[in-house]
């Protein structure tokens, strides 16, 4: 990570696992599963994995090598590579609206992230032993409820965040990241295997890998695409920025491949650690945002030093939620940095309070009082900016991202950023000049007229 705009990442490992931790995160543990289940399961992983492979890494691989060309923040990199290509001057409006929906995304982001310290803590604490399905429920209910503890944790979220941004991370961070992500992963095979055996797993993978295409909508496929953005982090600004550090040495479309692959195994294990005890509990699948507040504890209350697991586990989760809220603040930090010229830190932490303060809205539309009445179209507040980071600005984002490389930027430029083998980038060029911008568009189309 970067502690000044013109900073690089000390190893192409360094890069990978930043990129993977900004990847891999609640979206791929708290959303994917919940999401799935309101989905209806089958189809719509398998339509989310078709978006993650064919649109979302093309996507990847231009917002790296953009953000590389550029070398600076997403709005100046694509102002600065618009130029170069003697291109209109409004592409830099993709830039903008990265900076500006990493913001929100992360004004969200981090109530989730204060959840999952929350549950850490009731981990520790035992809070889980032995508890039922209402008891889980009337767990989470509380949480909820005590609107100040979960602005508190909230902030705490925030507060890791903006230090660690703050800093710069290079050793702390880079060298943390590179063991935690692991161990994450190592955890979810754990929690897998004992829901395999304890669980309804037959039902679990009949749910997850049968496809009943009479369950898709035009919605869930428009859920499904803005979940495959999200997931890789893409069309908010984090990746450019992370391609804005990166040296010439390190080849874009084999990392894009690791991160892809990292960020998808992640989220189906995630599904498989939590539909077997769905299933077997009998719990609402389609619950949406507190699926996995409302099962793993049930899971951790009954395993055999669950309170260590389950500390582990949300411990994990907090990291890696930190790595990808990080990956969210970058940007307009970057940009803010960049513009002002003034010091990094104020900028992180004045970025980050402003943040930290427009979230609260999020928090409270969660709890029992007046904010969680104020909605439109039935989504409350933390929905709307869900609603309109995921579904709108992110395939939107990414379509016009790859339009640019695939139409404005020169066919030579691009060859000379990814230094692809022939064939591979063939098929890329292909991927982002076609099918990317027809498929979002196609989505969106049949969403507004069928
Ligand atoms: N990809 C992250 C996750 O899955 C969230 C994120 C989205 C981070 C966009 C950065 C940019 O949790």
């Amino acid at each position: 990570m970067a502690s000044s705009s013109n900073a690089q990442w000390s190893s192409r490992w360094a890069f990978i696992m930043a990129a993977v931790g900004s990847a891999v995160g609640l979206g791929n543990i708290w959303k994917f599963p919940y999401e799935a289940g309101q989905g209806g399961g089958g189809a719509f992983v398998l339509v989310y994995l078709l978006f993650v492979f064919a649109i979302g890494m093309p996507v990847l691989i231009a917002e790296l090598s953009l953000g590389r060309r550029g070398q600076l923040s997403p709005i100046g990199s694509m102002r600065k590579i618009a130029e170069a290509e003697r291109k209109n001057s409004m592409w830099q409006l993709i830039g903008w609206s990265g900076v500006i929906g990493s913001f929100i995304v992360l004004s969200f982001y981090s109530v989730i992230g204060g959840w999952t310290i929350s549950y850490m803590v009731d981990a520790a604490t035992g809070a889980f032993t032995n508890i039922d399905k209402e008891g889980a429920g009337a767990l989470f209910g509380s949480l909820l409820a005590n609107e100040w503890l979960a602005i508190f944790w909230h902030a705490v979220f925030m507060g890791i965040t903006i230090f660690i941004v703050a800093r710069g991370v290079e050793g702390g961070l880079e060298k943390a990241v590179t063991v935690l992500m692991p161990a994450l992963f190592v955890l979810l095979i754990v929690l897998v295997i004992y829901s395999a055996i304890t669980a309804d797993f037959g039902a679990a993978l009949s749910f997850l890998f049968t496809p009943d295409f009479s369950k898709l909508t035009f919605d869930t496929v428009l859920q499904a695409l803005g979940q495959s953005f999200f997931s890789l982090s893409l069309a908010l600004g984090s990746i450019m920025t992370y391609g804005a550090y990166l040296t010439r040495d390190v080849n874009i479309g084999k990392s894009a491949a690791i991160i892809a692959s990292a960020d998808t195994g992640v989220a189906v294990l995630a599904g498989l650690a939590i539909f077997p005890i769905v299933f077997a509990y009998g719990l609402d699948l389609g619950q949406g945002p507190g699926l996995i507040f409302a099962t793993l504890p049930i899971a951790f209350g009954q395993m055999p030093g669950g309170a260590i697991v389950g500390t582990l586990f949300f411990g994990l989760l907090v990291v890696a939620a930190v790595t990808s809220a990080i990956s969210l603040l970058e940007p307009s930090v970057s940009y803010l940095e960049e513009k002002t010229g003034k010091d990094r830190r104020k900028i992180a932490i004045i970025m980050g309070i402003v943040i930290f303060i427009v979230g609260i809205a999020s928090s409270l539309s969660q709890g029992d009082n007046w904010v969680s009445t104020l909605k439109i179209g039935g989504y409350d507040i933390l929905g709307i900016k869900d609603f309109l980071t995921n579904n709108i600005m992110m395939p939107i984002g990414g379509m016009f991202t790859a339009l640019f490389v695939g139409w404005f930027v020169s066919r030579k430029s691009m060859m000379d950023e990814l230094a692809m083998e022939d064939s591979s980038f063939r098929v890329w060029y292909f991927l982002v000049r076609f099918v990317c911008p027809v498929a979002i568009a196609a989505v969106f189309i049949s969403i507004m007229f069928l």
